[in-house]
């Protein structure tokens, strides 16, 4: 958390712009037959970007870009962060008057001439940079943007993606997409603190969660306490499905604008056994330093007391868990674990844990409030439905209480009316209460 590594963007994007610059030299000189050491542009070396870890240098190396994807990429990205860079040499062979290659605005043409020359059979190949499956297309990080279909793909300009943009400027990370090498996935929110009803208990707790992420980087490095305390924050929310603990997470992170990955533990269990611990390991690296927040959700998968490791789900290995153990333990960030059945964890583990929040099933009075902010305000209930009564009666947790709402507001729309009716609000009751087998 000390120090972000899109700092040093700037060291390794300079270097990155020097070479483009050679790049472009070289071809005009090869191109117009002027004398050059090199017989190729690919034969300037590409800087190593080495000395520090920067968040460019990570997607180059992340994505294996090859020279020929650099010289693409450094090219979309030119105009945005160095728009002058190349003003000098466009003076100078427009005095000698010689044709200036379209280099204001990179285009698809523009990245095969500085690759190729006028070498056909070259240019057709590099083509394959700008296809759907390369690297550079899929994973987003240019994109060529035709203006005018008509036109080909030649005439398309290279637009590197906002997300890599910002990355590479404000430092916020093109989030990894989710796959059997990173099971983690970014989760998000529109809610906010006011549409979550907890019981004060819980709701001071995450309080001091918030305050953590507030203060505890000062706690750590201006207060000194770094040497004496583990850096990071581990929190355990336990409760039955449905109570809100997704939610605190997401709301959580929104609160200070962090990311919240989401770690599906029992899908890494039965999925990536034997890889497990490689596949973690990518996920604490990638956190690493970046400010994100971890939630393992159905955190018993992996936590099981060690004495009951039976069963097909509990296949792993100690040396595993006590990876992991490890990682969260020394992780600098917040780490929030989710669980339904708290009993199933390891004792050892739980002591780790600087708090322990139980989300219980919502009161009466608690069910209200959930009924009371859940319905869209467009809507109108009718008479015949009283909350006061249906929060009273059915003992439903927040989840199947918005999943009422949802079923009731369907209805009503497909009615092409606005009228929130009672027949329908028992009908959604019904169906939540046959999902758990109890009947209303
Ligand atoms: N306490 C609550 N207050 C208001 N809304 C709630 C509450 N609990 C759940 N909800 C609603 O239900 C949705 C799902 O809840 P959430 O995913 O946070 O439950 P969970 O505790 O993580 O469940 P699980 O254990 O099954 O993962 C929320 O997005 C929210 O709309
Ligand atoms: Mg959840």
């Amino acid at each position: 958390m000390v120090d972000l590594d899109y700092k040093y963007n700037a060291r390794h994007l300079a270097e990155e712009l020097a070479w483009l610059k050679e790049v472009v030299k070289t071809r005009y000189m090869l191109h117009h037959g002027k004398k050059t050491s090199c017989r190729d542009v690919l034969e300037i070396p590409s800087p190593s970007l080495n000395g520090c870890n920067s968040l460019y240098s990570e997607v180059v190396r992340g994505c294996r870009l090859t020279a020929e994807e650099r010289v693409v990429l450094i090219l979309a990205l030119y105009p945005h962060i160095a728009p002058n860079l190349l003003d000098s040499f466009l003076k100078e062979i427009a005095a000698e008057k010689e044709d200036t290659p379209m280099l204001q605005t990179p285009t698809v043409d523009t990245a095969l001439f500085l690759l190729a020359g006028d070498n056909l059979e070259k240019r057709f190949y590099y083509y394959r940079l700008f296809e759907p499956d390369s690297i550079l297309i899929r994973e987003e990080l240019i994109t060529p943007e035709q203006d005018d279909t008509t036109k080909g793909l030649l005439e398309a300009r290279l637009v590197p993606s906002k997300d890599v943009l910002a990355l590479f400027t404000t430092g916020r990370l093109h989030p990894p997409r989710y796959s059997h090498e990173f099971p983690a996935q970014r989760i998000t929110t529109e809610l906010e603190w006011k549409d979550l009803v907890l019981p004060a208990r819980t709701r001071a707790q995450v309080e001091e969660i918030k305050i953590w992420l507030k203060h505890g980087r000062t706690l750590l490095y201006e207060w000194g306490l770094k040497k004496k305390i583990a850096p990071g924050y581990r929190c355990l929310l336990y409760g039955p499905p449905g109570t809100g603990k997704t939610l605190t997470a997401t709301l959580l992170g929104k609160d200070r604008g962090l990311d919240v990955y989401r770690i599906d533990l029992s899908l890494v269990v039965s999925k990536f056994i034997g890889e497990t611990e490689k596949n973690l390991k990518k996920i604490f690296d990638a956190a690493h330093n970046r400010d994100w927040i971890l939630f393992f959700d159905e955190a018993d998968a992996l936590f099981t007391k060690r004495t009951e490791v039976q069963t097909a789900h509990d296949r792993f290995s100690n040396q595993e868990v006590a990876y992991l153990l490890h990682r969260v333990e020394e992780h600098t960030g917040l780490v929030i674990l989710a669980t339904n059945r708290k009993g199933n964890l390891d004792e050892a583990f739980l002591r780790r844990f600087q708090c322990m929040i139980e989300f219980p099933m919502p009161t009466k009075e608690e069910r209200l409030r959930i009924w009371q902010k859940g319905f869209s305000e467009k809507s109108v209930l009718e008479k015949a439905v009283n909350l006061e009564e249906l929060a009273e009666r059915y003992e439903l947790t927040g989840a199947s209480i918005m999943n009422v709402v949802r079923y009731a507001s369907l209805m009503a729309l497909n009615e092409g009316s606005n009228v929130i009716r009672a027949p329908h609000i028992l009908k959604g009751i019904e169906k939540e209460y046959t999902k758990e087998g109890r009947t209303i």
